[in-house]
């Protein structure tokens, strides 16, 4: 491992709420570092070993005060946060206020002034070690809903840099935008990158209106065209102050996000993997067929929907533990926030009641497993499930969905996604599903265990083509593509 020295710069920094590394005790009680598996990183990774790059982040634990270091090929700019940092920043601003908004206000958003002041100054900190750490001239791209006001700050001091922005959760239609009590700060923050994206055409729609509506601001398709100097007080409606004013374009688009597939079609491939696969059927009784859920314990992915319908299925004698059996990952996530402290407690309840209303001694309905698994555990599930339930009530893509897809290079399995999930907008041959519409749900698992085997391959090597020929290096490529082509540090005159 290798120390970059202090004051050294780079030409591609990513800036991310979390580093892509969680912190390890050795068994000799020494500490070190891991790659951490997870959507973001499993999309940035493979550019940042190729880069000459930064990563700033935070190490996912409080007061973790250590030195810029490298891991695998990757530099690393640890950002600390403090308990309180971490409770008013990460679990109340980030993940109880703008989550619940940014999903529907599927759980009611709280909104204190306090988290917002401890998400000004941590977003604060993030953008000061990106100016510090950038070159002249350097790209710069911060990531995600927990940072939406770096771009803004990184303008300010850094205007020499050019600066993407990508969210990748959904971004709401104005009416439920305009709840959040600091929306023109968030929409001035936005508009300091260059590019920003989104994972979907109408999430890249509803921030071009949430920027009309508050800042009366020019937008055209996608781009929108920002008075310099005067984004961060305009007021609602006012479009005088636009007119022959110096403007700055900003683009605002969709980059739907994808998968590593080429890393999830050789795990497929590799031996131990399938044995594990052929283990885990036997292991389960060799059920006709094995439903798969994975997901994050989180209330926006519709988990008790998908366990009220196979409930529905069980009771009305459609379906028996014999034969059909439901495996529920729930990965923990963000335990300390009400709102998931509550779903776990529904969501144990229910799995509770239907195992021991419709199991037997030798077959389980549901085995749920609140664990998070390696990555070639989860590809050997994938093998080894029939069908795949993806159930989310709203999701900015939901990699799972792209995860089975790649792994079924055999062109088994069905693919049942909610059509609230971004990843629904390309993957139109799995079998859609308004999971709010539970016997369209119970329709659809039925249809699935029913499929004959023609169809399954028809339709998973149609979902295979476009997952294979758009996975994340190429996602990654054509963000930075549009973002070197953008117009940077210089203002641009009124275009049209
Ligand atoms: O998809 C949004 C996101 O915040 C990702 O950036 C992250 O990998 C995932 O959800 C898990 O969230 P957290 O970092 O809060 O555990």
């Amino acid at each position: 491992m290798t120390t970059p020295s202090a004051g050294e710069t780079y030409d591609f920094v990513v800036v991310a709420n979390r580093l892509p590394v969680d912190s390890v005790t050795q068994p000799d009680g020494s500490t070190g570092w891991r790659m951490s598996p997870g959507g973001l990183v499993a999309a940035l990774e493979p550019l940042m070993k190729a880069s000459d790059g930064a990563w700033i982040g935070w190490p996912g634990a409080p007061d973790v005060e250590v030195e810029p270091f490298e891991h695998e090929g990757i530099r690393m700019v640890p950002i600390a946060l403090n308990e309180q940092e971490i409770e008013f920043y990460y679990e109340g601003f980030s993940n109880d206020t703008l989550w619940p908004l940014y999903h529907d206000v599927i759980a009611q958003p709280t909104y204190h002034r306090e988290w917002w002041e401890t998400y000004v100054d941590v977003n604060r900190r993030f953008a000061d070690a990106a100016a510090r750490v950038s070159d002249h001239g350097a790209t710069v791209w911060v990531h995600d809903y927990q940072l939406q006001l770096v771009p803004g700050m990184l303008r300010e001091s850094r205007p020499d840099l050019t600066i993407g922005f990508f969210n990748h959760i959904p971004f709401p239609a104005y009416g439920i935008f305009s709840q959040l009590p600091w929306r023109q700060q968030i929409i001035s923050g936005l508009l300091g990158a260059d590019v920003i994206g989104f994972q979907r055409v109408a999430d890249a729609g509803n921030f071009t209106r949430a920027v009309r509506r508050l800042f009366g601001y020019e937008t055209k398709g996608s781009r929108v065209w920002v008075p310099v100097g005067d984004s961060s007080d305009a007021t609602t409606g006012d479009r005088s102050h636009v007119r022959g004013a110096p403007v700055r374009r900003v683009i605002a688009r969709a980059f739907p996000i994808s998968i590593d597939a080429t890393s999830y079609v050789e795990l497929a491939k590799d031996p131990s993997v399938q044995a594990r696969a052929k283990q885990i059927r036997e292991e389960l009784g060799n059920p006709k067929t094995i439903m798969l859920g994975v997901d994050r314990l989180d209330y926006t992915k519709g988990i008790g929907h998908r366990l009220k319908a196979f409930g529905e299925l069980l009771a009305e004698d459609k379906v028996s533990v014999e034969d059909v059996t439901l495996v529920q990952v729930a990965s923990p996530s963000r335990e300390r926030v009400a709102s998931y402290m509550q779903l776990r407690d529904e969501i144990e309840l229910t799995v509770g009641r239907i195992n021991g209303d419709y199991g037997s001694i030798g077959h389980t309905a549901i085995s749920y497993l609140h664990q998070g698994y390696p990555r070639e555990e989860m590809v050997a599930l994938y093998l080894a499930a029939d069908v795949m339930l993806v159930t989310a009530l709203r999701d900015g893509m939901n990699l799972v969905a792209k995860e089975y897809v790649a792994t079924r290079a055999d062109l088994g399995g069905v693919l049942i996604l909610s059509e609230f999930a971004g990843a629904s907008d390309d993957l139109r041959q799995a079998l859609l599903i308004n999971p709010h519409d539970i016997e369209g749900v119970k329709d659809a698992i039925m249809q699935a265990i029913g499929m004959p085997e023609s169809e399954k391959r028809r339709r998973m090597r149609a979902l295979r083509k476009r997952v294979l020929e758009n996975d994340v290096v190429k996602w990654s490529r054509v963000f930075l593509e549009e973002l070197a082509g953008a117009t940077t540090a210089h203002p641009v005159s009124h275009e049209h």
